[in-house]
């Protein structure tokens, strides 16, 4: 191999490798957002959703979620409960997302809205409860366990919230949150919400620090959001609105996931969207891992696979009211004016309406949002009709916005076709591509781009990731050999990087008991989480992707990926370092030659960091986090032909000092 040092290629974009998130499989509510209680307000479409009455309510004489007098508009359904006689076990238990985790001796803050109604109802008892097992076979049954316990009194006959503060004796995966009336009469009960206090950077309505932690050292250049398809929603009505999911969390109106079983996906008939995880987070989250937030916004079009719902073009409909869903039937102009008001939202000054929103939500600094994606995997011509007056819109107020512009659904390629030209001729700045396909398509396609124009759009690999079977089914896992054949393949994102300037693996997250789709780049229960061979993938090149690109020419001509071998080069200026990325699709072992053509300065100390399995089938898991993860060593440079070998089924990365 030769890297042709003296003649640098384009600079890498600092937006180069980054995420993806949606809120599929959990990755929001039961993941990245802690909150522990499902359906805390009762405002789901079955309104006891995750709650249930203890006993059948054998001690309760009555509940009924009501709207008489509720604590706000925006959240006007809540608990009441009625006991006769006072009883141990007048209640409710709630059972999180496929149960609480929690940490032993770690505070919760549990917190509630309460007013006491008729009777003598004198408090309320908490506790945090293991639930016991059932005798099962030769196995005896445990009883419950509680693991913390508080009662809260002094209640008040009007709407008031309490907060205390729970620490549990012991760590438990699956505890669950047990509420009873202290005494007979009636209580009224919303807003139930158990929150660790342990969050990322420790902010009241914060993140899963340890979730948070594994993207921060990917070291993301964006952040993508909030999806995928829900961005779209099954029909218009079912898709994301940004503006229902900023201020008070207790006034975000929940709505059902556009995963949910509902939509015929697997095992979550309970998965609604809570928003609190809501775009001012997704900006916070951006900022807190040094990403660029892109978020992506409909264009007027439910997803093509489903309802195909369209909005219609030309008729104004007057101006869409902040955090109510728009009227009837939304037109364009409403999809229009909530992305300019999204960028008035992240980057307005306190003087301006949204600006202002995002000044009383604690942020007075804008949040430099210079992406704002049209539209997500749309094609076709209804998708054009509506791209070219969006993006004129936006163009016309912030001229300095880079427009994400959708291709539609690869891999068979629709680089070329009518709508990417058109995208082109309309300068989008970039073309937001997907391809989800089998493993050996990403070694076949590693030249993918090697024809595309060097100048105009460039491309953004917004979604993609290795098949080894079909997606959504338990056998398609992220094995060594899907992970392998996505770094084969981004050695050739990277070789054009002129082209390329965003990549992102998709999806992101995945909950262990509550998944839609397989494969996932992290994985996670209710207390541990773990990457993936392909998380470890991203990582490397992300890590490693260095500041411009270098030439790598193969043996005697040959094109990159020939006889399995793959190979891309980057010069890192802020270490001086030549970083070169090689992947070794084969069982043997390769000694490689590297000749740093025109190289001047040479340290002695190589670095290399190896990602190997000789099992292309090796996964990662919750037990064996670290089956498939990278092992750093040294290597020694003597003269600008480097020699190494690769192992066999390997990535590799070496670091030559300059
Ligand atoms: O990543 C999962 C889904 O795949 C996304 O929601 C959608 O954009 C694509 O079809």
């Amino acid at each position: 191999l030769t890297v042709q040092v003296s003649k640098p290629g384009a600079p890498i974009a600092k937006t180069m490798y980054g995420l993806f998130f949606e809120d599929i499989n959990f990755a929001a509510d039961g993941g990245l957002y802690p909150e522990l209680v499902k359906n805390k307000s009762f405002e789901t479409d079955d309104r006891l959703l995750g709650w249930k009455a203890i006993r059948g309510a054998a001690a309760l004489a009555a509940y009924v979620v009501s709207s008489d007098r509720p604590i706000g508009n925006t959240n006007s359904h809540f608990l009441r409960l009625t006991a006769n006689t006072a009883s141990p076990d007048a209640g409710f238990i709630n059972d999180g997302f496929r149960g609480m985790g929690v940490q032993q001796e770690a505070e919760y803050t549990f917190s509630v809205y309460l007013r006491r109604g008729p009777g003598n109802v004198a408090g309320l008892n908490v506790e945090l409860e293991e639930p016991g097992r059932r005798a099962n076979g030769g196995e005896a049954a445990t009883p419950d366990r509680v693991l913390a316990r508080t009662r809260i009194a002094d209640l008040s006959s009007e709407w008031k919230k309490y907060s205390v503060v729970l620490r549990p004796s012991a760590t438990a995966a699956h505890a669950r949150l047990k509420l009873t009336l202290d005494g007979a009469g009636t209580l009224d009960l919303d807003v139930v919400s158990l929150f660790p206090k342990a969050t990322w950077k420790n902010r009241e309505n914060g993140l899963r620090t340890d979730l948070v932690q594994l993207l921060r050292d990917m070291q993301p250049g964006f952040l993508r959001f909030p999806g995928g398809c829900i961005v779209e929603g099954m029909t218009l009505d079912n898709r994301y609105q940004w503006k229902s999911t900023i201020g008070d969390v207790a006034t975000r109106q929940p709505l059902m996931n556009r995963w949910n079983k509902e939509f015929k996906w697997r095992f979550t008939p309970d998965y609604y969207q809570s928003f609190g995880l809501g775009f001012f987070e997704y900006f916070q989250l951006s900022e807190d891992i040094g990403a660029e937030p892109v978020p992506i916004l409909n264009v007027g079009m439910a997803c093509q696979y489903n309802s195909a719902e369209l909005a219609p073009i030309g008729r104004a409909n007057g101006p869409s009211a902040p955090e109510t869903h728009p009227a009837d039937e939304p037109t364009l102009e409403t999809f229009i004016q909530d992305a300019l008001d999204l960028i008035e939202f992240a980057n307005g000054p306190a003087s301006s309406p949204w600006g202002a929103r995002r000044v009383a939500m604690g942020h007075p600094a804008p949040f430099n949002l210079k992406y704002i994606g049209i539209g997500n995997e749309q094609w076709g011509p209804q998708y054009l009709e509506r791209y070219e007056p969006f993006s004129k819109a936006v163009k016309t107020k912030y001229p300095a916005i880079n427009i994400v512009a959708s291709a539609g659904p690869s891999p068979d390629g629709p680089l070329f076709d009518a709508a990417t030209k058109r995208m082109r001729e309309l300068k989008a700045e970039v073309l937001d591509e997907h391809y989800y396909a089998r493993p050996e398509w990403f070694r076949q396609n590693v030249g993918r781009y090697d024809n595309y124009p060097t100048t105009g759009t460039k491309i953004f690999a917004g979604e993609y990731a290795a098949q080894t079977a079909a997606i959504a089914s338990s056998e398609n896992k992220n094995s060594w050999d899907a992970a392998i054949s996505e770094a084969a393949f981004m050695t050739g994102l990277e070789r054009n990087a002129d082209k390329v300037v965003m990549a992102s693996y998709a999806p992101l997250f995945a909950h262990v008991d509550a998944w839609q789709w397989t494969p996932d780049l992290i994985w996670f229960d209710n207390l541990k989480a773990y990457g993936t061979p392909n998380y470890y993938v991203q990582k490397l090149f992300s890590t490693n992707k260095g500041t411009t690109m270098l030439p790598v020419q193969c043996a005697a001509g040959a094109k990159n990926g020939a006889d399995n071998l793959f190979s891309s080069a980057v010069a890192d200026d802020a270490t001086g370092d030549i970083v070169v990325k090689l992947v070794n699709y084969s069982p043997e072992a390769r000694p490689v030659s590297i000749n740093l053509q025109g190289v001047k300065k040479l340290g002695k100390a190589g670095k290399a960091t190896v990602l190997a399995s000789a099992d292309l089938n090796a996964v990662n898991s919750l037990e064996q986090p670290l089956n498939v993860a990278p092992k750093e060593g040294g290597f020694k440079v003597t003269s600008a032909n480097v020699a190494y070998t690769l192992a066999p089924n390997s990535f590799t990365v070496l670091r030559i000092p300059g």
